[in-house]
């Protein structure tokens, strides 16, 4: 059982340090779960698995309960009913620290307004691993991070400074020196350019191979099915579809889902699905 197993870090004794994870490993697992807001059900009864060396979608419309999932799944919203876990263990029975070294969370409005320097914004994705052994490791990871999502470029500039894309670049960049298998990233393209939407999408593609669970709310279903293996389709609280995208994403589905006249056809050179609004001549 992951999570369960670990090692005690040498002069830390309130945390244990996640164990190891094999490709394949369910990192996080809701079963009928049911959250309510402002007296809604927002979702009602929602089954997804997480795994290791995955890119999950999560899609759907305005509305549809991506964020919910997102933040249950973080432990960071409590269920109404069914059951969240992460990391093999209920999710909200975790200690903070503990969760804090096992699963990162980009929230879809990132409002951070620190008035740091880009690079201190990055290293404060460390702070779980302070006072462990790997905390030796904290420049190099926080250096890959602002390479990976090409922020080094304003790393001395304040945050705060920084245009609206290039703040979610950050953003992501904190959420990635974190470090922890389970990442939960929730629309961290809607800022970006068509460069950056592709540099973000294959970083999610690079931690999947490296072993993570990564899960990425997106709106560009074309995105989606280039770059996840998976995607799962909300639709007003309860799961619509749950497959490979080029099964998921059919027309009849993503028509009845969005309410709106949709079309999907293979890229005529790669056959990836595209996915188009259907439109008058
Ligand atoms: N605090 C709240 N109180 C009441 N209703 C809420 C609250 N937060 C969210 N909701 C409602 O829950 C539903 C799901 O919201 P959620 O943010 O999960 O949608 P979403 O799929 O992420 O949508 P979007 O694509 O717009 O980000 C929406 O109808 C929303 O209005
Ligand atoms: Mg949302």
């Amino acid at each position: 059982m992951i999570g369960t197993v670990g090692r005690r870090i040498f002069g830390v004794r309130d945390r244990v340090l996640p164990g190891p994870v094999a490709p394949g490993d369910v990192l996080a697992e809701t079963k009928g779960l049911r959250v309510r807001l402002g007296g809604a059900e927002v979702l009602k009864g929602v089954d997804v698995r997480a795994h290791a060396g995955e890119v999950l979608a999560l899609v759907g419309p305005n509305g549809a309960g991506k964020s919910t999932l997102l933040a249950a799944l973080a432990a960071d919203l409590p269920a109404h009913g069914g059951t969240v876990s992460v990391c093999g263990r209920v999710a909200t029975d975790w200690p903070p620290r503990e969760l804090a070294l096992r699963r990162a969370v980009l929230p879809q409005s990132a409002t951070l307004s620190f008035p740091f320097p880009v690079e201190d914004v990055v290293r404060m994705g460390r702070a779980p691993w302070a006072g462990t052994r790997l905390a030796d490791d904290d420049d190099r990871i926080v250096r890959e991070a602002m390479a990976a999502t090409e922020v080094g470029a304003f790393a001395a500039r304040p945050f705060s400074a920084l245009s609206g894309g290039e703040r979610a670049r950050v953003a992501l960049a904190r959420v990635l020196a974190q470090r922890a298998p389970l990442l939960l990233l929730d629309e961290p393209t809607a800022a970006l350019d068509l460069r950056h939407q592709e540099l973000v999408l294959r970083v999610c593609r690079e931690r999947a191979a490296a072993g993570d669970a990564v899960v990425v709310v997106l709106h560009d279903l074309g995105l989606a099915a280039a770059y996840a293996d998976r995607a799962v389709v909300l639709d007003g609280g309860v799961v619509a579809a749950d497959g490979a995208p080029g099964d998921v994403f059919e027309d009849g589905l993503l028509s009845d889902v969005y309410r709106q006249p949709i079309e999907v056809f293979p890229h005529p050179r790669t056959g990836a699905p595209l996915v188009a609004p259907l439109r008058d001549a």
